[in-house]
């Protein structure tokens, strides 16, 4: 059985700030997109990484690979494949680059560059044990409130809540998410015909009324989304090297 990591990096990263796409932004001098390959690669179950680029940028992404060159004994192969204009075309686009002979698929976003391997074996452990997609996820420490959908005419008014879940009931989802492949090929097969609408691949699972489960998430593997997670990210991996 082989477990291949498709990273989808064809983000621009708006809300990090202007720059280049948020993946080849560099933490502590490394681009986000290597630490993220390496973070899928230093799995012993991962042989393959696909890395979907921006549209434009697969030769450029591809060479920053290749000057990032992984380490150690039986190194990941890595491909490059050009992204789409969404998160989830990106993802389809790299589940069409895999080989046949894949079986489990870890989803890994660029931008949770700092993941420990710890998860990411837990990840792919559920899958071959049998769950057909899987979460890691942390409980929330936040209260969370609905809020009213709003209509073009409410633009200026305050938002209106409309409920707020039971805390204990909600998880903080992350990445990798885990995969039987079949179940996932199936899962983007479907919601290529029906539109978009899923934040995460597992949301597709759930859309074909297959199981997911949950496993633990790692404080580390917050996702870099705004300007303050890189100071985070870089106090987390200078923490690492000391
Ligand atoms: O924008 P967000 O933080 O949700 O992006 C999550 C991941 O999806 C990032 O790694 C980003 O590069 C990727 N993405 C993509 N193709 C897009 C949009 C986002 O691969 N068109």
């Amino acid at each position: 059985s082989r477990t291949a990591a498709v990273i989808p990096a064809a983000g621009r990263g708006v809300r990090l700030g202007p720059g280049a796409p948020k993946a080849l932004r560099t933490l502590n001098g490394t681009p986000m997109l290597v630490h993220a390959v390496r973070a899928m690669a230093a799995s012993r179950a991962v042989g393959l990484v696909v890395v979907v680029a921006p549209p434009d940028g697969a030769p450029e992404v591809r060479n920053l690979l290749d000057a990032h060159p992984l380490t150690g004994h039986d190194p990941a192969e890595i491909l490059v494949v050009p992204g789409g204009e969404t998160r989830q075309e990106s993802v389809r686009l790299g589940l069409k680059a895999l080989p046949g002979d894949i079986d489990t698929v870890l989803v890994h976003d660029a931008a949770r560059p700092l993941v420990p391997v710890d998860t990411v074996d837990a990840v792919i452990s559920a899958v071959r044990d049998g769950a057909p997609a899987v979460v890691p996820a942390l409980p929330l420490a936040d209260t969370v409130k609905q809020v009213e959908p709003r209509t073009g005419d409410a633009a200026g008014e305050p938002e209106r809540v409309v409920g707020t879940p039971e805390r204990a009931l909600l998880r903080a989802v992350q990445t990798p998410q885990g995969f039987d492949r079949r179940t996932l090929d199936e899962a983007h097969e479907q919601v290529a015909t029906e539109g978009e609408g899923a934040t995460d691949d597992a949301g597709l699972v759930e859309r074909l009324g297959r199981p997911v489960v949950v496993v633990p998430g790692h404080e580390e593997a917050f996702k870099v989304t705004r300007p303050l997670d890189l100071v985070l990210a870089e106090t987390v991996l200078a923490r690492r090297r000391a």
